[in-house]
Order: C-alpha cells, then sequence, then structure tokens
C-alpha cells in the first residue's frame, strides 16, 4: 500500500490515496453512510459540546474524510470565522471539496496530522475524529494539535474501542473467531484508542480534560453493517475484514440471527476534550 515501511501494515485508511479506484469509492460511501447513521450522530453530538464552536471562531477538523462535521462547523464560524478541513488524502479532500457549498467558509489541506503546517496558536479548536487509531505515533498527532490551539482553545480527540465491540446471536465459536480478526487486521492499528484518549491529552498538558464513552447500540445487521464494516457483506473480501474460508457461513449466520431478531451488537466511541491552558 506504501513504500513506507512504518506505515506498511497500517490499514486502509492510513493511506487512502494508495488504494484501486473502487475500494476508494466503497470506502468513500462508508464514510458518508456513517455519517448519517444515528448512532453516529449521537457520538458527533457529544463531540460538539466538547469543542463547543462559535461564529467567527477558526477551527481545524484534521482528518476530516469527506467532510460533513466541517461543513456543519463551517455553517456554526460563519462568514468572520473559517474551518480547515486537512486530510492526508487528496483524494478524500477532493471528494470533500466536491460536496461542500461554496458559500461556506471551509479550506481543504491536504496535510499530516503529525507534522501539521500551522503556525502555534492558529486555532480557537481542534478535532479529530477516529484519525488517531490509525496512526504510527499518535501521541505525535496530540502534541501537534496542541501546539496549534491557541490558548484557550478547545481540543477534542473521538476515537472507537475496537477492543468493546460485542456481538449476540450468532454461534460463539464463529463470534470468536471474528473477534480475533478484528483485533489482529494490521499490527499498527489501536484497538484501545478510545480508552487512552483522555490520558494523552492530560500527558499533554491540556486542562480540565474530560472523557466520555458513547456505547453504540445496533439492534439489527443492517444498522451495525454501516460502522462495523465486518457485518457488511457489501464490503469487498479484498478489504480482508472476514476470512475467506468463513465469509459465507458468517454471512449467513449474521443474516439468520437478523431474522430471528436475535442479533444485537455494541460498539464504544470515546470522545475526549480539552483546554490549553492560560500562559
Ligand atoms: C476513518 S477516516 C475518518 C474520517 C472523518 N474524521 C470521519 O469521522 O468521517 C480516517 C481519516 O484520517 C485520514 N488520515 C489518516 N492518516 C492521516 C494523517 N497522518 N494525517 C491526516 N489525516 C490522516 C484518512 O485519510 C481518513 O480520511
Amino acid at each position: 500500500m506504501t513504500a513506507d515501511p512504518e506505515q506498511s501494515d497500517a490499514g486502509v485508511f492510513a493511506d487512502i490515496d494508495a488504494l484501486p479506484q473502487p475500494m476508494f469509492e466503497v470506502l468513500l460511501g462508508v464514510l458518508r453512510a456513517m455519517a448519517a447513521h444515528p448512532e453516529i450522530e449521537r457520538v458527533r453530538r457529544t463531540a460538539w459540546e466538547a469543542l463547543a464552536p462559535q461564529p467567527g471562531q477558526r477551527l481545524l477538523d484534521a482528518g476530516a474524510g469527506a467532510g460533513e462535521v466541517a461543513r456543519e462547523l463551517a455553517a456554526v464560524v460563519g462568514a468572520e470565522g473559517e474551518v480547515v478541513a486537512m486530510d492526508a488524502s487528496a483524494r478524500t479532500l477532493r471528494a470533500a471539496e466536491d460536496l461542500t457549498p461554496t458559500h461556506l467558509p471551509v479550506r481543504f489541506v491536504q496535510g499530516d496530522v503529525t507534522d501539521l503546517r500551522f503556525d502555534a496558536d492558529t486555532f480557537d479548536g481542534v478535532r479529530a475524529e477516529r484519525v488517531l487509531q490509525h496512526l504510527a505515533d499518535p501521541d505525535r498527532a496530540v502534541a501537534e494539535l496542541t501546539r496549534v490551539t491557541r490558548p484557550g482553545g478547545r481540543v477534542c480527540l473521538i476515537d472507537t474501542d475496537w477492543e468493546s465491540a460485542a456481538v449476540d446471536g450468532v454461534p460463539g465459536d464463529l463470534a470468536a473467531v471474528m473477534r480475533d480478526r478484528l483485533l489482529n487486521l494490521s499490527a499498527q492499528h489501536h484497538n484501545d484508542m478510545g480508552r487512552t484518549l483522555r490520558r494523552r491529552l492530560v500527558h499533554a498538558g491540556l486542562t480540565d480534560v474530560t472523557a466520555t464513552a458513547v456505547t453504540l447500540v445496533f439492534p439489527n445487521p443492517t444498522s451495525a453493517a454501516v460502522v462495523m464494516p465486518f457485518f457488511n457483506p457489501e464490503v469487498p473480501p479484498e478489504a480482508g475484514m472476514v476470512p475467506d474460508e468463513l465469509r459465507d457461513r458468517w454471512f449467513a449466520e449474521v443474516a439468520a440471527a437478523g431474522e430471528r431478531d436475535e442479533f444485537l451488537a455494541a460498539l464504544t466511541i470515546w470522545v475526549a476534550a480539552g483546554s490549553r491552558p492560560i500562559r
């Protein structure tokens, strides 16, 4: 996927631009569908309250993906403010820009959250949603996000705790194999990122650090498939979510559990935030 050996087992979101076009389109569709899911909306409401955006502010969404949150923030900061939607993927940024009405004050910038090309104290608030779990050095990203936030400004991190993933209604042996697969998809991927966010913000020197666990609940496979890709039969086999030899049995069991109304899945996403101390 990439020439950098340190990044070579980082998972698809670490280098989206290296993906074949059909896989990129699946991924963009996944991001768009997730943004519209009521359980993700619940996570984002929690993060919105933690960031507390105000008219006229300058905000950064690092790893902005398809840009849904950047657009919502832009509507609040208005013409006197600005939202920078930053992402490592040029292709994702182009798609996000195409989705953004030109009257919204969003600036699209390609960059690396671990090496930000912004001066210190540039932003009133910064956020990064489901980005740190993909990084080789997440603390460097937290340090950079803190550096570019002005004293008194807010840093808000949102990330998944994949180890919290739970399912009921499918045979236990199959669920155990799938859990093992999920937690070993990529050597570099941080499956516990969500629960570590608070500690990382404290270490970065932020004050008034809060952490909120939002447990997403999915009462049927269709709902779960939007956020947990291993329940989604449309994710291509090349993504490696489901072992090839188990694919037919897994999706048949998941569908059958749904038909019996015995399916249940849950996943916790954490929202942590803090303020940059005023010197
Ligand atoms: C799972 S997606 C989340 C996108 C968006 N935050 C959302 O919640 O829909 C992860 C995003 O982080 C971006 N990303 C990965 N590594 C990055 C890095 N080092 N710097 C900036 N963005 C990065 C990816 O290109 C991708 O758009």
